[in-house]
């Protein structure tokens, strides 16, 4: 955990902010696997770790904003617990360790909860995801589950956006842990993939990796032959020669900070003329979008920026056709990078999501587009010093997606349908890093992981 003053002064920040009511922190719980007391690893809510660092189940917290009380509820341990999983510091030196003097028996959050309620105040809650916090807030709040949502306060959850969007230097070192791992991850995919293995050989490596360094995966690890599967977590093919792997990975540093980042390479260590010439493009729009990354500019333009360059490219190959600006506007581009530019990145992996992805990624006024491809533009909003943000585009050949479209003759006027067919069958790539925007411009997080194409064939090679 980060010295506790830094817990103090986060919350102060909250408590200057809002005025009136209680603000809760539901901590998460222990997660079932397939009875009780099998449970998956378990992970702390990430806005709990951010305002009361500590990491581990069965704690709530509280913020009386009238009285500027702060309280944590959780159980000492028990002798049964001490048995079975070890001693640990009493509740009240975890809660003086991140600077909270008055912590409370884990039964005592009910009752603060509906003398809150009774009393009328104003209680703040940000959007659950979990079924079991949901359902406990429920019978708090002497609601319906599906009614809790009624509770979550944008103005808390604005509040809690702005302060967890801009990284601290000792947020940045902990995502800088992260991707310390994920260098290490992709070295050992790069040097390691030989034809005729098959791919859970090297998503099982690289997940141990992420295990032996810190708190493993960030995400399940896409690791796959069949890159046009966007989310392809599955690990079954055989590698061959001639094939494409999409890897897109992250891990946690021990502070749970995540990295994100996404290569692209030759089973056999050697890109064919049409693989480098996909692969020239979408680094050409990576390379070119981080460049535009800076205070004040607007994420979405950049997006459209990598779009145009991809359909450019594309028009350079002979699968595109027209003015490209009329393609991008009208979204033709979407056929093969049919995703977003990135997102934000901290201790979420898509950082805050679980807040609400437009108040994270939109500002105030801008919509989120419905057109196929940028309607899933995570982020869009101007980028401030302090946003770690990820730069992921990708060039894609979907079968579904372009049977589809030529049936319907879809943007015909831009697509040569009959090159595309011919495409079938590549997968896909994508490149992806994680980028700090700085005071001026922007800085590459992490030590560098082989991307040009002679850097990925020769660290392959070796
Ligand atoms: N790992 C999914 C993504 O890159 O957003
Ligand atoms: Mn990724
Ligand atoms: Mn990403």
């Amino acid at each position: 955990m980060f010295n506790k003053e830094i817990y103090v002064v986060r919350r102060q920040k909250l408590k200057k902010e809002i005025k009136d009511g209680v603000l809760l922190f539901p901590g998460n719980n222990e997660s079932p696997m397939n009875f009780p007391s099998n449970t998956y690893p378990f992970r702390q809510d990430s806005t709990f770790l951010y305002y009361w660092g500590l990491d581990e189940p069965g704690l709530n917290a509280a913020i009386d904003l009238n009285s500027g009380e702060e309280i944590i509820f959780g159980d000492d341990r028990s002798l049964d617990d001490v048995i079975w999983m070890g001693p640990t510091r009493t509740m009240r030196e975890k809660g003086e360790n991140v600077g909270v003097s008055k912590t409370l028996p884990a039964d005592h959050f009910e009752a603060f909860v509906k003398t809150a309620k009774d009393k009328g105040r104003k209680i703040h809650i940000l959007s659950q995801y979990r079924p079991d916090t949901i359902q406990s807030l429920a019978d708090l709040l002497g609601v319906h589950h599906a009614k809790v949502n009624e509770f979550v306060s944008e103005e808390f959850t604005r509040q809690v956006i702005r302060q967890r969007a801009a990284k601290s230097n000792e947020e940045i070192q902990e995502i800088e842990k992260a991707l310390e791992t994920s260098f290490a991850m992709y070295m050992y995919a790069f040097k390691r993939t030989r034809p005729g293995m098959r791919e859970q050989d090297i998503a099982g490596g690289i997940e141990g990796i992420a295990l032996q360094r810190g708190r493993g995966v960030s995400f399940p690890t896409i690791f796959s032959i069949h890159g046009e599967i966007l989310h392809n977590h599955h690990h079954k093919n055989i590698m061959r020669n001639g094939d494409l792997i999409v890897l897109d990975s992250g891990a946690e540093s021990f502070m749970h900070y995540a990295s994100d980042i996404t290569r692209s390479y030759p089973v056999s260590g050697k890109f064919t003329n049409l693989q480098k010439d996909i692969y020239s493009a979408v680094l050409e729009a990576q390379t070119e979008s981080i460049k535009q990354i800076r205070p004040g500019k607007k994420y979405r333009e950049i997006h459209l920026l990598a779009s145009e360059i991809i359909a450019e490219r594309l028009k350079d190959i002979g699968l595109m056709k027209g003015n490209t600006n009329d393609a991008v506007a009208a979204g033709a581009h979407a056929l093969f990078f049919p995703h977003g530019l990135g997102h934000m990145m901290g201790l979420d992996v898509h950082d805050m999501e679980t807040l609400g992805e437009n108040l994270v990624g939109y500002e105030n006024g801008d919509k989120r587009s419905d057109q196929f491809g940028l309607a899933f533009l995570r982020l869009a909003r101007s980028l401030r010093p302090g946003y770690v943000i990820t730069v992921e585009p990708g060039i894609y050949f979907i079968p579904k997606l372009v049977e589809m479209w030529k049936e319907e003759g879809k943007h015909k006027e831009f697509i040569n349908y009959d090159k595309v067919e011919r495409m079938l069958g590549f997968g896909g790539i994508r490149i992806e890093d994680d980028v700090l925007v700085t005071r001026e411009s922007y800085r590459v997080l992490g030590r560098p992981i082989p991307k040009t194409i002679e850097e990925v064939e020769q660290v392959c090679q070796n």
